[in-house]
């Protein structure tokens, strides 16, 4: 932190606000002495506010650019995998080989739910949406491990990840399950991270299941690449709940909640119903007049962007495994995929998306993979959710393990001023 001020000028008063440098990004102005001088900023929707200080992932929206703890993401992407990545976004540093093996082994060994935890699934109607059946029983583990939520204690916290990352595959691929109304496959500890995924959620207990390593390695890149984006809506959830001392099995299922919504983790499954909604590339003119229009609350799902103002680096990624995923699968022609290059190709040279900076997003591409792999659309955001865990602890940790204090934003009062109840004639 440096000892830089910015002058704000309020009414005839000058007021003095301390300016700090992070190690790359924007200057940050600490406006919490507003307060004393009866003033509040204005920023809904948060678009010029940064809500905390964090070391776990960097982005430069202009450039294009992602970094977790420094590491870009299509390196991380093409070098490492799921489980890698979540050492990394919780420790800060790769771990060495034997620190690897162990923490994919100690993950290994969480992957089961406590067997009465199956009784939650029961109690859904089975055409619950899976996010719906996630949000409950995820927030219910918080009922199982009592003895083991002393936030302050560093070894529960560890504890607390590793069950985290372990069972939601597990939680994940039961919600798929229940829906479908087969039978809940356990995990395997003979299998890796997603292929252990994939057998939970189409193996059966009549044959073995071996999912090909293609697809299981498609799996993990989609879960590498959804494990964190710094302070997202979601992430931002996890921290504002957090902030109070609430549990983090809560604290989870708060982003679970938040991720839900169309307009973030929702989007992928929503751009596989706007695929099927366009149908055929001769309805995508209609489709981009209709994003374009104000009057219309359709949009390009899967376009467009809080932070990115350049391509998503992970669209970029996701876009070349979509390709090798239809590739082994034989589905290069497949009709969502012709249509979404084309929409693709027709909103990059469009002046309306061109001068908003509205480029693909992560989620552009993930459904269609998800799709390819046989994963049902209304999947989609468990998926997210379930990559997206580590993020949301490793955020949660970082700020439960230092000083922080309860969130709570102020307002821009519109209201009636004060009057008084009339009295009863
Ligand atoms: C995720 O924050 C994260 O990091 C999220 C995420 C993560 O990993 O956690 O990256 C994951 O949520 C990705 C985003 C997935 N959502 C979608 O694909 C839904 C479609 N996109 C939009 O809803 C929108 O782009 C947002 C929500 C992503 C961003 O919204 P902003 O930053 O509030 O931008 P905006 O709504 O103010 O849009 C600016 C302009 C507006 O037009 P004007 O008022 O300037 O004329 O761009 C237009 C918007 O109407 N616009 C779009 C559009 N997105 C923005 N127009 C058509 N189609 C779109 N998709």
């Amino acid at each position: 932190m440096t000892d830089r001020k910015a002058t704000l000028s309020v009414g005839d008063k000058s007021i003095e606000l301390p300016v700090y440098s992070g190690t790359v990004g924007p200057d940050v102005i600490d406006v919490r002495g507003l307060v004393q001088e009866g003033v509040f900023t204005y920023d809904p929707g948060f678009v010029s506010t940064a809500a905390c200080e964090s070391a776990i992932t960097y982005i430069d929206g202009a450039k294009g650019v992602l970094l977790h703890r420094g590491y870009p993401i299509d390196q991380l992407a093409e070098q490492s995998d799921y489980l890698e990545v979540c050492y990394l976004l919780l420790n800060g540093e790769l771990p060495t080989p034997e620190e690897n093996k162990r923490f994919h082994d100690t993950i290994k060994n969480h992957t089961m739910l406590h067997d009465q935890m199956r009784n939650f699934f029961h109690g859904f109607r089975r055409d619950a949406h899976p996010m719906a059946i996630m949000c409950g029983v995820v927030g219910a583990l918080s009922a199982f491990y009592h003895d083991q939520m002393d936030t302050s204690d560093p070894r529960q916290r560890e504890i607390t990840a590793h069950r985290l990352i372990a069972k939601m595959p597990t939680i994940a691929a039961w919600c798929y399950k229940y829906s479908i109304g087969q039978p809940f496959m356990y995990p395997r500890n003979d299998l890796d991270y997603a292929e252990n995924f994939l057998h939970m959620m189409f193996g059966v207990p009549c044959e073995d299941y071996k999912p090909s390593p293609t697809l299981a390695k498609a799996m993990d890149k989609i879960f590498l690449l959804h494990a964190d984006h710094e302070q997202n809506a979601s992430t931002s959830t996890v921290r504002l709940a957090g902030s109070t001392g609430a549990n983090p099995y809560a604290c989870i299922a708060s982003g679970i909640a938040a991720l839900w919504g169309p307009a973030h983790g929702g989007a992928n499954e929503a751009v596989l119903d706007m695929l099927a909604e366009i149908g055929d590339e001769k309805n995508i003119e209609k489709f981009i007049a209709k994003a374009k229009d104000k009057d219309d609350p359709f949009r390009l799902m899967g376009f467009g962007h809080r932070v990115y103002k350049n391509f998503d680096p992970r669209a970029k990624v996701m876009r070349e495994t979509a390709h090798e995923v239809l590739a082994e699968l034989g589905l290069e022609d497949d009709p969502l995929l012709k249509i979404a290059q084309r929409l693709e190709k027709i909103a990059l040279e469009d002046d309306y998306f061109v001068e908003r900076k509205l480029y693909p997003n992560v989620d552009f591409y993930s459904g269609i993979i998800l799709k390819a792999i046989g994963i049902p659309t209304s999947m989609f955001t468990v998926i997210f959710a379930l990559s997206r865990t580590i993020g949301w602890f490793s955020h949660w940790n970082e700020m439960v393990s230092g000083n922080y204090r309860i969130g709570r934003p102020r307002q821009l009062y519109t209201g009636e001023e004060k009057r008084d109840y009339p009295t009863k004639k």
